[in-house]
């Protein structure tokens, strides 16, 4: 059966999972990297009981997650990294926010502040975001002005296409949030929805994203975890299909036509924010991005 359409059988589990990191991470952190008081409201019955114990938050960790915790470093710093750019991008005047892949972020319920001038589109799978939806309700949380929630499945249509069909004005500029999905994706889909982006979208776009390693890129020491998660997403329907060499990303963003581009490699994550939280321990797996294309029309 095809990627796409096993996805489309059931709400992603990772999304799941992500907002539960989330709401975790604000319930116990000393100091939050990423402070999402909403995360709770997007948890889902399992997670909402569990989060409400310590003993059972301990026993879930201790068991269920014990392989892979680890990992909620990157699902709370790229989450961190994404909004530092889009909050500097609205400084500059972006008025175009698209979240590729949205799952439960909850960014458009809980920045009110920043949503002012702002046009948000949310895409995703069609039963997570029904999913997203339903807890929205449940939660009491109307849906934000200036927020379209469009169904898509990007291994089976373009970001271009699916973008048309929802109104979204392709002549102004716009920031294109990614994170937590290309790795989920097969590597043609990747640089198809980056070229997209370089040659389709206003001068003066953005993509944000994070990339898996390729796998011999990873540092020994990590080899282990980077099974262990690998087999923890495959296990839950939703495979790693793809990954890069992080030298090479950004020649290979540049011959898509990007030219401003920070590539901050799995290695050198931890230590943007390592002063603020020392306590941070960011795996060397996945590497962080924002590239732009030029402000000038080619
Ligand atoms: C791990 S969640 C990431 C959620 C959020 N963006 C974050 O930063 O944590 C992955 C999301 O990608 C979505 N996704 C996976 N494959 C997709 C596809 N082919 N088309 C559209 N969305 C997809 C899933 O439904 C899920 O919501």
């Amino acid at each position: 059966m095809p990627v796409s359409e096993a996805k489309n059988m059931r709400p992603s589990k990772t999304a799941e999972l992500v907002a539960a990191a989330r709401a975790e991470h604000l319930r116990n952190a000393l100091s939050p990297i990423f402070e999402d008081h909403l995360a709770i409201s997007m948890c889902g019955p399992f997670w909402r009981t569990v989060l409400s114990s310590r003993l059972l938050s301990r026993i879930v960790n201790d068991g269920l997650l014990r392989n892979v915790r680890p990992i909620v470093p990157v699902i709370l710093t790229r989450a961190r990294f994404g909004e530092e750019c889009v909050e500097a991008a609205i400084r500059n005047g972006l008025e175009q926010y698209v979240i590729v892949g949205a799952g439960h972020e909850t960014f458009a319920m809980r920045r009110t502040d920043l949503m002012k001038r702002l046009d948000v589109y949310e895409l995703d799978l069609a039963p997570t975001q029904e999913l997203k939806l339903r807890r929205m309700r449940e939660a009491g949380i109307g849906k934000p002005d200036g927020v379209r929630y469009v169904q898509c499945d990007l291994n089976a249509e373009s970001l271009h296409e699916v973008l048309d069909r929802a109104g979204f004005d392709e002549k102004r500029p716009a920031m294109f949030s990614w994170f937590g999905v290309t790795y989920y994706l097969e590597i043609d889909a990747i640089r198809a929805t980056l070229a997209g982006i370089a040659t389709r979208m206003a001068p003066g776009s953005t993509v944000l994203f994070d990339y898996l390693a390729d796998p011999a890129w990873i540092p020994a020491g990590s080899q282990s975890l980077y099974q262990r998660c690998a087999n923890f997403v495959a296990r839950r329907g939703e495979p790693w299909l793809s990954s890069f060499n992080p030298t090479e990303l950004p020649g290979i963003l540049a011959d898509l036509g990007y030219e401003d581009i920070e590539n901050i490699e799995p290695d050198r994550v931890g230590e943007r924010y390592s002063s603020q939280h020392p306590d941070l321990d960011y795996p060397p797996i996945m590497g962080l991005c924002r590239a732009s294309t030029s402000t000038k029309s080619p």
